[in-house]
């Protein structure tokens, strides 16, 4: 039986496709705990529907088998300009329905559901690295995890002290600050946290006992920026020998706020190592180090996989190096509109009729957009192909960013 693809309006049948894929995700905890109205934007859940069938609900009813979620949000792209965004979430397959196209048809009815809202990029976080390219979806941006050797971690005499940090765990407006402090976060790379995001977290937080401290910079009376943290391992912390701490939420929205956080965290006494959750990956914390191997990566993931939905105010949205224009053809096999030319300079971007010189399909132009992969690289794996001398050349001139793109969000 065919499945009809179609947005679940009922919370009944959303909560049912969040159950969907609590189960097809098989490790997740809680899930099925969750209350689909606190934590669930109505009208973007779209689901596969069987009619009149058992499945897992009532004989006689509609069936929902598998699901694909999304959140209202923005991105901020290079230069810090925000562009409306589709997070995507909840893609999951009831186990006995798999690999009959199911997901194929969500996603690309998604697509088209998201085009339609004006929606200009989604992004996702992926289970496994090989589902959604075929859909247009590249990585976009990367994070390490970052562990600091505190009692190595001396900081150089040269960083300056921006000032103390505020304790704010206690602060019954704890809550509202960060999300304050997180809504100035222009980074590329960084997505809008919307309310359900952030009742998440709080349910989460609720349910565990170990505890969770927060430490706020302010300048002028401003936040700007927030530390999350937390023991690593409570139970054992009094005789333990290697007392770590792990940040698992660290926003900083100026260099100041930055090293104020920073600075706070290496000077935090009984802790042995500082484990930095997600931080992109030219941080900045070994330089700042009088011995830089107090810093040490942990492991490196991909972390935004970025699909862009309409190519052209993509491209006009983000910054650009000082450098000549250069045309690009983009292909996309699922949004027809998004085929055509491209001429990209830092003063314009317009379609054109006129060859190019680098011809890239959607997933392609996806990888590079935030600056986290170059046109070089997407030339030497035929991913993009160079119809110029130093096309690739002249387009990383353009696109390259100083820091690379990193969001710190995972939902
Ligand atoms: C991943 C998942 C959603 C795929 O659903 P599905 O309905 O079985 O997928 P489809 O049958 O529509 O397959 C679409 C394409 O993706 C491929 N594909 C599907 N799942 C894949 C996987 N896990 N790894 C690699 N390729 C996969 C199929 O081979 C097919 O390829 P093709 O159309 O290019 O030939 C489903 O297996 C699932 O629920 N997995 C567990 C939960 C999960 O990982 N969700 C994603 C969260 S980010």
């Amino acid at each position: 039986m065919s499945a009809e693809i179609r947005v679940l309006d009922h919370p009944h049948e959303s909560g049912q496709a969040l159950r969907i894929f609590g189960r097809a995700m098989v490790g997740l905890a809680g899930i099925n705990q969750l209350d689909p109205e606190r934590v669930l934007e109505p009208g973007r859940f779209l689901g596969a529907v069987e009619s009149g069938t058992a499945g897992s609900g009532t004989a006689g009813s509609d069936t929902v088998v598998g699901g694909a979620d999304s959140y209202t949000s923005w991105l901020a792209v290079p230069g810090g300009n925000r562009v409306p965004h589709a997070a995507v979430t909840h893609v999951g397959v009831l186990p006995t329905h798999r690999r009959r196209g199911i997901v194929r048809r969500l996603i690309t009815a998604q697509l088209e559901d998201l085009a339609r809202r004006g929606e200009v990029v989604a992004t996702l976080r992926a289970s496994e690295a090989t589902i959604y390219g075929r859909f247009g979806y590249a990585v976009a941006s990367s994070a390490a995890s970052i562990e600091i050797l505190s009692a190595r971690a001396g900081l150089l005499p040269t960083v300056p002290d921006p000032g103390p940090v505020r304790l704010i765990d206690d602060d019954p407006d704890s809550g509202a600050l960060t999300r304050e402090i997180y809504s100035g976060a222009r980074w590329a790379g960084a997505i809008d946290r919307p309310d359900g995001w952030w009742n998440l977290r709080d349910l989460q937080r609720e349910k565990q006992s170990t505890p969770t401290y927060l430490v706020a910079f302010e300048e002028d009376g401003v936040g700007t920026g927030y530390a999350r943290y937390q023991p690593a391992d409570p139970a054992h912390w009094f005789t333990s020998d290697r007392r770590e701490v792990v940040v698992d939420d660290f926003v900083a929205n100026s260099d100041k706020a930055y090293l104020a956080l920073i600075r706070h965290l290496l000077s935090l006494d009984l802790v042995d190592v500082i484990i930095f959750a997600s931080r992109p990956l030219d941080d900045p914390l070994p330089i700042l180090l009088k011995d830089p191997r107090a810093a040490r990566v942990r492991s490196v993931s991909d972390e935004t996989w970025l699909r862009i939905i309409d190519v052209e105010p993509a491209l006009a949205a983000r910054r650009y190096g000082a450098a000549a224009p250069v045309t690009i053809a983009v292909s996309d096999p699922l949004l027809a509109g998004n085929n055509g030319t491209f001429e990209v300079g830092p003063d314009n971007v317009r379609r054109v009729d006129t060859a190019p010189d680098i011809s890239v399909d959607v997933t392609g132009l996806a990888a590079t957009y935030l600056g986290g992969t170059t046109w070089q690289h997407l030339a030497l794996a035929g991913v993009a192909t160079a119809h110029t001398d130093g096309a690739a050349g002249r387009a990383d001139n353009l696109f390259g960013t100083t820091r690379l793109p990193h969001s710190g969000t995972i939902f």
